[in-house]
């Protein structure tokens, strides 16, 4: 039997068994039409009156599993929005396999059931057509990537879920050891250190897909428990790991949805994405750069701006194309509520029209107004937004500004992908909760080579053999060369102010192994739950994940997590001294 068949007009004359559920009965002036729904999609069925299996047809309800045999006819009238929509088939025989409870929720692909209802219930929500699809499309995609890696002598070695806690990144999941008393595995956050120590080992190429646990505040793009299409390689430098890591993705593209990426994909450094998009992450599906107007106001008698220029501050830019008639004082507002939630201390606008109107037309200049007018180019009725203040402030809240109305105007094409790389990443960045240097990426990846000598004596301008892969605005992906030379690696590990006890504690083993030959490496990890979002077209990513947890990492259908009896904290040597 071919169970995941589809049949087709093609088809017609042929006897076939289906399997399935019931999506739907209908009773129609005596024929009992019934949609069966299963892994490929929906057949409709047809008992007529005669059949001796017309009573049991007539007690058939949503999502009762049945299987039928009959012949497959050319249907009377034609559903075009069905796949199988010119064909029926004409049951000869039908058998009730099991029944069903009522379910929560209609299965239907534009449900209004609840999220959480949907996750409550979720192997009735797997149900749905456009969910079990982006299904199919992850395992093409997983298929792929092992296809393209294997190929070229990659191998799949997996690595450790009960791993040691480490510091930098995001906050570890911890696993209490039961023999161990008092002491943790963590899960991992990345295999990162041991594809690097598997590169000691003299593996070469590997690749792994990779479950990754990280306990971070969750977005639509997050989730604690991930997927990496994780890749380390030997003997290369950023070229050899880009190319390969492109040309991955391009596969992917080609061979799931028949897209043609061109090769090589577009490169530009974190500094230009910061200066124009405000982003390490630029969505190149629509314009709408940010602008420097700083020069235009240089003598500004605008005392707002005078103290943002006498604190080293910047006044950036961007312009709506024909816009200005379309956004009302209220409208505007709202966009100012939404910079100040990137830190914005507030949003000025100017609309060039027939008269020049807003909100700091009366504190500036002609000239000035003339200047901003000539260096952004200017166009009747386009609207100016105007950000000044502190730089990296400026540029995010810009640059989220940018993707808002960019989505909101509807200036980006759906089908379109761009892809691009971000490269030459800093080194640290600074944190103000911390008081002190992090890490960028994480503390084994290299530096520029003419940054070594900075590494601890002019942080702010070190930068690193890093790279990020980008697609329509989603970091899918990131890498580096490491460290391989265990003098630059304790350099880098001072730098980021770790004591001799720390690397000791902390990373002691990776330490010593970089001391016994480590060859020259680097690789990058995908995020396979961010790719299958994007080719599958959606911004959540619980689509794409069969049983995800919600924003505040629960699972509603396991009830996870809960409390444990006091047996297994007594095992374990733990007290928990919550009581609510
Ligand atoms: P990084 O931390 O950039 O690099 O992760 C690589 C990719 O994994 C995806 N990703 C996530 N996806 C869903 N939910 C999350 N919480 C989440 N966090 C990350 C992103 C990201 O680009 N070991 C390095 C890679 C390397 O250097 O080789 C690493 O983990 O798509």
């Amino acid at each position: 039997m071919e169970k995941y068949k589809n049949y087709t007009i093609k088809n017609i004359n042929e006897e076939v068994t289906l399997y399935g559920w019931v999506a739907k009965v209908r009773n129609l002036g005596g024929l009992i039409f019934i949609d069966l729904r299963n892994r490929v999609g929906i057949m409709q069925v047809v008992v007529r009156p005669e059949n001796e299996y017309y009573q049991l047809a007539s007690e058939l309800r949503n999502e009762y599993v049945i299987k039928v045999f009959g012949k497959i006819v050319e249907r009377e009238s034609k559903n075009p929005h069905l796949a199988t929509g010119e064909i029926e088939v004409d049951v000869q025989k039908l058998e009730l396999i099991n029944t069903s409870k009522e379910i929560p929720f209609i299965i239907s692909d534009d449900t209004t059931a609840l999220e959480d209802t949907r996750l409550k219930y979720r192997y009735l929500d797997l149900r749905r057509e456009v969910l079990k699809n982006n299904f199919v499309l992850r395992n093409a995609i997983t298929f792929a990537t092992r296809k393209f890696l294997n190929n070229l002598d990659f191998l799949e070695v997996e690595t450790p879920i009960l791993c040691k806690s480490t510091p930098e990144g995001a906050r570890d999941y911890l696993v209490p050891s039961r023999v161990n008393k008092g002491k943790f595995y963590a899960l991992p956050q990345s295999p990162q250190l041991f594809k690097q120590l598997l590169m000691v080992s003299g593996f070469e190429r590997y690749y792994q897909i990779a479950k990754c646990f990280r306990d971070e505040d969750l977005r639509a793009d997050r989730q604690p428990e991930f997927t990496q299409i994780d890749v380390e390689m030997s003997f290369v430098n950023e070229d050899d790991v880009m190319d390969i890591g492109e040309r991955l993705v391009a596969s992917i593209f080609k061979e799931v949805k028949g897209i043609d990426i061109k090769l090589p994909l577009r490169r530009m450094t974190y500094d230009e994405a910061m200066e124009k998009y405000g982003s390490d992450k630029p969505d190149l599906r629509f314009d709408m750069t940010i602008k420097d107007i700083t020069e235009c106001l240089k003598k500004t008698n605008f005392t707002i701006f005078q103290n943002v220029l006498a604190n080293d501050g910047i006044i950036n830019a961007i312009v709506v194309k024909n816009a200005a008639s379309n956004y009302s004082r209220k409208d505007l507002d709202k966009l100012t509520d939404y910079v100040k939630t990137y830190k914005a201390s507030g949003l000025a606008y100017i609309k060039y029209q027939e008269e020049v109107t807003g909100s700091i037309v009366k504190v500036l200049s002609e000239q000035e107004l003339d200047d901003i007018r000539t260096k952004l180019e200017v166009e009747m009725n386009d609207l100016v937004l105007i950000i000044s203040g502190e730089r990296k402030i400026v540029k995010t809240s810009l640059g989220a500004l940018r993707c808002k109305l960019g989505k909101e105007l509807g200036l980006i094409d759906k089908d379109d992908y761009q892809l691009l790389w971000v490269v030459d990443f800093p080194s640290f960045e600074w944190s103000e909760e911390e008081g002190r240097f992090l890490a960028c990426h994480h503390p084994f990846t290299a530096p520029k080579d003419s940054d070594v000598d900075k590494l601890l004596t002019d942080k702010a301008h070190c930068y690193s053999k890093a790279y990020d892969i980008v697609i329509n605005g989603y970091e899918a992906g990131g890498g580096s060369i490491r460290i391989h030379d265990e003098k630059i690696q304790e350099t880098m590990f001072k730098a980021l102010e770790l004591t001799n006890e720390d690397i000791e504690e902390k990373f002691g083993f990776f330490v010593e192994a970089l001391k016994y030959g480590c060859p020259p490496h680097g690789g990058f990890a995908l995020g396979l739950d961010r790719l299958t979002m994007l080719l599958a077209k959606t911004e959540n990513i619980r689509d794409v994940i069969a049983f995800p947890k919600t924003a505040s990492a629960t699972d509603l259908m396991c009830a996870s997590p809960s409390r444990v009896v006091k047996e297994q904290l007594d095992e374990l040597g733990l007290t928990i001294d919550i009581n609510d």
